[in-house]
């Protein structure tokens, strides 16, 4: 009889442990080479876990990401992934997410609300991302005077927001260094390249540039083409230090138009899930905040080999 119960039981733990989950992932939308590979790889990680993953592309609107999230509640998800697109307005949502006992989990943004409306957030630490920007620069330019234009990130969205007060910390006490004009260029190439063309404009054709410090590689590869088409050299005459570490800039580092990027690992989701598998097997809290690393790398960093390495991942 209990040899029977016992293999009743074993059975039932199996089909329940190999039972495919369903989980819904909020991506914010497509803006850049570093978002897509985040997706490209949250599809593979999913697949290759046996998860069923429901994907809803806000097109960077945050009440799409909040229908979004309502609709993985009404289906009945086993937990929510959710990229937010900006920092603040998520309480609501993440309390009807919690009353329906769904876990969410922060992947590469953070939100503003209380730390027990989500399971977990995994991401970099947003802030040293800058500061690792700044310090470059500040290594780089030494005494030198150094004007500096800044690209921000979305308006509102924590990257924007931590990027710019890290690179402030870097700066500050550095005289000889200023940020003097700053600007959003959302993310984006288009957004990158239209900024640019403005500053180079106010700055005398760029004559009173000295630096570029972009909130993700995507806007400085849109400012490096601006400046190449104003006669202005991406790399000498403007140095350019940016965020992400995609492909692209690579290239741009090994043609000499691109200086320095701080690498952000488009793998969230290979984290997310090892901590929600912990999480529903046992019941195993994960650290509120899973951080990945932020490595800097220059032109002295074989760039041509990064490209390789990074070009058919998905960016
Ligand atoms: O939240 C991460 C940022 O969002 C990336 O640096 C940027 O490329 C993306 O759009």
């Amino acid at each position: 009889m209990i040899k029977t119960l016992l293999a009743t039981a074993a059975v039932v733990t199996l089909s329940t442990a190999a039972q495919a989950q369903t989980i819904g992932f909020s991506q914010i939308g497509s803006e850049s080479g570093w978002r897509a590979a985040e997706t490209t790889l949250t599809r593979q990680q999913a697949e290759e876990r046996g998860i069923t993953l429901q994907f809803s592309d806000a097109q960077q609107r945050q009440e799409n990401q909040i229908a979004a999230i309502r609709s993985f509640i009404a289906q009945g998800v086993d937990a929510i992934l959710l990229a937010p697109v900006v920092a603040t307005g998520w309480d609501s949502v993440l309390e009807e997410a919690k009353e329906a006992e769904i876990p969410v989990v922060l992947l590469d943004r953070q939100v503003d609300s209380s730390e027990d409306l989500y399971l977990t957030a995994v991401g970099s630490d947003l802030v040293h991302e800058g500061e690792v920007a700044g310090q470059w620069l500040v290594d780089t330019v030494g005494e030198d005077e150094c004007r500096v234009v800044e690209l921000q990130g979305t308006t509102g969205s924590s990257p924007a927001i931590d990027r710019k007060t890290g690179f402030e910390n870097a700066i500050e006490g550095h005289d000889n260094i200023e940020i003097v004009r700053s600007q959003t260029g959302d993310f984006t190439r288009t957004g990158g390249k239209e900024v640019m063309e403005s500053f180079l404009q106010a700055e005398g054709g760029g004559e009173n540039i000295c630096a570029l410090y972009a909130h993700n590689d995507d806007m400085a590869i849109g400012a490096i083409q601006a400046m190449k088409e104003a006669g202005v050299n991406p790399g000498e005459d403007v140095l350019v230090v940016s965020i992400d570490a995609v492909p692209d800039i690579f290239q741009a580092m090994a043609n000499g138009d691109a200086n320095a990027t701080v690498e952000l690992t488009p793998n969230m989701a290979g984290p997310a899930f090892d901590a929600l598998e912990a999480y529903m097997a046992d019941g195993t809290e994960p650290e509120k905040f899973i951080q990945t690393e932020s490595k800097l790398y220059t032109q002295d960093d074989n760039p041509e080999a990064e490209y390789e390495a990074r070009k058919d991942l998905g960016y």
